[in-house]
Formats: C-alpha cells, sequence, structure tokens
C-alpha cells in the first residue's frame, strides 16, 4: 500500500512505468523523473475514472473533494467510447446528463470542431467544462480519434485531456505505428492495457499522468496511522496516492517477466505479425463479393459484415461461436449488425486465421443455402 509496507514492489512498478515510455515512444513528461509517472492500475476503466477525477478537481481548484461536486460540470467523449467514460461520469458525480457526445466523422472518430462548438455552448450558459477523453482504438471499430486537434481544443479551455488506448495503444510499440499517439504530448493522461494485447494476465492497465502533483492532490490523504518516516521525507512514491484502493497488488512483476521473457524485439514481432494477419483477413473479406468491410481496418481489429442482412450475421456468429472453433464479437455500425474479428492472442497463426476465413465462408454457405 506504501513504499514502506514494500519497497521493491513500487520501485520495480516505477522502473517497468519508465521502461514502456521508452519502448511505446511515450511524451517524457510521463517518466517518473520527469514532471509525471506512472502507475498500474487494475483497468482502463478505473485509469478514466481516476483521470476524470483529477481533472474534476484542476477545474474547481480541489474544491469538489471538499464540498461535494459543482452540478455546472462537465465532461466530453465521442459516441464511439467505451462504456466505462460513462461509468466513470455517474461515479464521479459529473452526471451523466453532463457527459456530452461528441459526433465521430466516417472513420469512427471524433470530430474535432464538434467537440470544439459544444465546449463553446456550454461555458456560454455558464458551465465549466472540465475533462474529454479521447480515444485511440475505439472498442467497437477501433476509430483513431485525432488527437492533435483535440489536444489544441483541450489546451486552448484547460480541460484535462485522458487517451485512452486500452488496447491499441500497444502498436506504440512498433515505431511505424507511433502516428497513433500523434498529439500524445498534450495529454494530460494516458492509459493502455497490456493485459489485452501485450501477453500481460489480467488484469494489468498502465496509466500515466503527465503532472503527478495535481493527480496526487486529487487523491492523495493521510491518516495517523499510515504516516510513516520515507512518505515524510518526500523522496520516495506512495501509490496508494494514485489509484482508488489502498492496498495494491505486485502487478508489476508479471509486466517484468512478460518484457523480459520476449524482449522489445519479440513483442514487436508479434504485434506486427498480428497486424499483418489482421490485414490478410480484411483482403479476404474485400475481395469475397458476399461479404463487405464496415471500416478499413487501422490495426488489428476487423469489422465486417456479410452482405445478407443483420439475421444472417446474427445467425452466423451465433454457429461459429458455438462451434467452439472460433470467437467472434459483434458491434453496431451504421446502424447494422456489424461482426468483430480481433488478432491478439499469443499463439494466432496465419493457419488459424485462414481457417476460421474458411470456416465463415463454409457456414455463411450453408445459412444461406438452407435459407
Ligand atoms: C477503448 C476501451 N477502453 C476501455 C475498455 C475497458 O477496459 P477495462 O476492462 O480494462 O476497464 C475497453 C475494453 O474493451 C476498451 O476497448
Amino acid at each position: 500500500m506504501l513504499w514502506a509496507t514494500s519497497p521493491a514492489c513500487t520501485e520495480l512498478e516505477t522502473h517497468v512505468m519508465d521502461w514502456l515510455v521508452d519502448m511505446l515512444g511515450l511524451p517524457d513528461k510521463f517518466l517518473s523523473n520527469h514532471s509525471g509517472g506512472g502507475v498500474i492500475q487494475d483497468s482502463a476503466s478505473n485509469a478514466s475514472l481516476c483521470a476524470l477525477l483529477a481533472g474534476r478537481e484542476r477545474a474547481t481548484s480541489y474544491s469538489s473533494n471538499e464540498h461535494g461536486c459543482d452540478a455546472r460540470l462537465v465532461a466530453y467523449t465521442s459516441n464511439q467510447a467505451h462504456s466505462s467514460i460513462e461509468k466513470a461520469v455517474k461515479i464521479a458525480g459529473i452526471g451523466r446528463e453532463n457527459l456530452r457526445l461528441v459526433d465521430v466523422d466516417e472513420g469512427f472518430a471524433m470530430q474535432a470542431d464538434h467537440l470544439a462548438q459544444l465546449i463553446e455552448a456550454d461555458r456560454q450558459t455558464g458551465r465549466i467544462p472540465c475533462f474529454v477523453a479521447a480515444t485511440v482504438g475505439t472498442t467497437s471499430s477501433n476509430g483513431i480519434d485525432p488527437l492533435p486537434e483535440i489536444g489544441e481544443i483541450c489546451r486552448k479551455n484547460n480541460l484535462w485531456l485522458h487517451i485512452d488506448g486500452a488496447m491499441a495503444g500497444t502498436a506504440g510499440l512498433c515505431p511505424e505505428y507511433r502516428w497513433i499517439h500523434n498529439g500524445l504530448e498534450m495529454a494530460d493522461s494516458y492509459c493502455f492495457n497490456p493485459h489485452k494485447w501485450m501477453f500481460t494476465n489480467f488484469d494489468c492497465d498502465c496509466f500515466y499522468v503527465a503532472d503527478r502533483r495535481a493527480f496526487i492532490q486529487t487523491l492523495s490523504i493521510l491518516p495517523e496511522y499510515l504516516r510513516n518516516k520515507p512518505t515524510e521525507s518526500g523522496a520516495v512514491i506512495d501509490y496508494r496516492d494514485w489509484q482508488i484502493p489502498l492496498g495494491r497488488r505486485f502487478r508489476s512483476l508479471k509486466l517484468w517477466f512478460v518484457i523480459r521473457h520476449y524482449g522489445v524485439e519479440g513483442l514487436r514481432h508479434h504485434v506486427r505479425r498480428h497486424i499483418e494477419l489482421a490485414q490478410q483477413f480484411a483482403n479476404w473479406v474485400e475481395q469475397d463479393k458476399r461479404f463487405e468491410l464496415a471500416v478499413p481496418p487501422p490495426l488489428n481489429l476487423v469489422c465486417f459484415r456479410h452482405c445478407g442482412g443483420d439475421e444472417l450475421n446474427q445467425q452466423l456468429m451465433d454457429r461459429l461461436n458455438q462451434s467452439g472453433d472460433l470467437y467472434l464479437t459483434h458491434t453496431r455500425m451504421h446502424d447494422r449488425l456489424t461482426l468483430r474479428f480481433c488478432v491478439g492472442q499469443t499463439n494466432t497463426e496465419f493457419r488459424h486465421v485462414e481457417r476460421a476465413w474458411q470456416r465463415i465462408k463454409d457456414i455463411a454457405e450453408e445459412l444461406q443455402s438452407s435459407a
């Protein structure tokens, strides 16, 4: 819970989180020897909640913690953001009605000009904009929000900008995919989940803040029974001030093992291969006139559908998932049922993806001929 209760737990976490800044080419401000630092959270949901609390406090000069929430506070995210943002807004006392859902473009990325309009309209009516959550790789379709434009708007309006890179962030391991993080230098906080796409067992979310003082001021609390000399010296990190619970697990150990086992080049190799396999799958879909892509896949998630309509796609997914051979999830895009095929597991190889595509085609054919 404190540095004093397990110095190794704290020190290794700081060390591994700093490694990851270099490995993903993240801005230096997220390093522990700069203004910010990283902490391992259990989930992206909790990371977003902590970021929102910090944004709320910064916008109200830390008074919401003292007196309760100002009902004029407003937060913003795109209509494609993960549901955890809405949940965070409810928990943080902002209220769901005060979460503005920004429109997206044809690639399902946030429209920055709409964000600017919403903020302006709120300011005009005396509201207090405090927080924007942008996404790198939305859950539904892997949409990538335009961080440079969003960052400028947040900077101009002094809003806390949190970037949720839950799954897609891992692609930043490879220099050729670091464009997904363009604009991150303007973020106040960022997270990605090694438990999604970096071979690490659940749970493990890497969360970074640019200004640790503002962040700690939000969550820090020091009852008498936690007082100790190392904390009072100011020379150590107490991660209980960087999260909601007090006690914590030694999560950096498994991350350390993963990084040591694969090495940076090994991790890159797998990420590249996963993206390659997903793109190969997308090519097959594109070339088959019975199927279509719902959106061009930027990374390792392919959103596609059979052209035979929602009912056929539902049956196709149910049959595939019941078979136990592969597992697809679904979403709705442009109000049409859309199947989601994601490559991200340690042992997935070309032959698995090839067989999956064959199974998808076979079952679709069976369904069509029995219709
Ligand atoms: C973009 C995004 N954010 C957040 C989450 C939630 O992740 P967690 O389970 O770590 O809270 C997901 C999970 O699907 C996600 O895709």
